[in-house]
């Protein structure tokens, strides 16, 4: 291993997610938002773990998320994402109910 980073590592090691009042890091190696979310402890649901069932369903209130492998199946409402299978571009702000 050369120990080289990527400019996206350097970008997502700073990014952060508010979430109902809490703020945690995104990991530097981030596969997807709900991993930091679980490393961190925060209390969220899951199954699939690859957009189709859409339990782990948040409401994204602010910042920017991408998916990596593409659009997910599982319906997904206006500013809602499925944190199993996002990744965060910017920090971001959501709420888990
Ligand atoms: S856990 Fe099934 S869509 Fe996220």
């Amino acid at each position: 291993m050369t120990g080289k980073s990527t400019d996206n590592d350097d970008i997502t090691s700073k990014l952060s997610i508010s979430v109902n009042e809490q703020t945690v890091a995104i990991l530097p190696d981030q596969k997807n938002i709900l991993e930091s979310l679980e490393y961190a402890g925060v209390e969220t649901h899951s199954h699939c773990r690859d957009g189709f069932c859409g339990v782990c369903r948040v409401t994204l209130c602010h910042g920017e998320i991408y998916y990596p492998n593409g659009e997910p199946l599982a319906y997904v409402g206006d500013n809602e994402i499925l944190p199993c299978c996002c990744v965060a571009k910017t920090s971001i702000v959501i709420e888990i109910d």
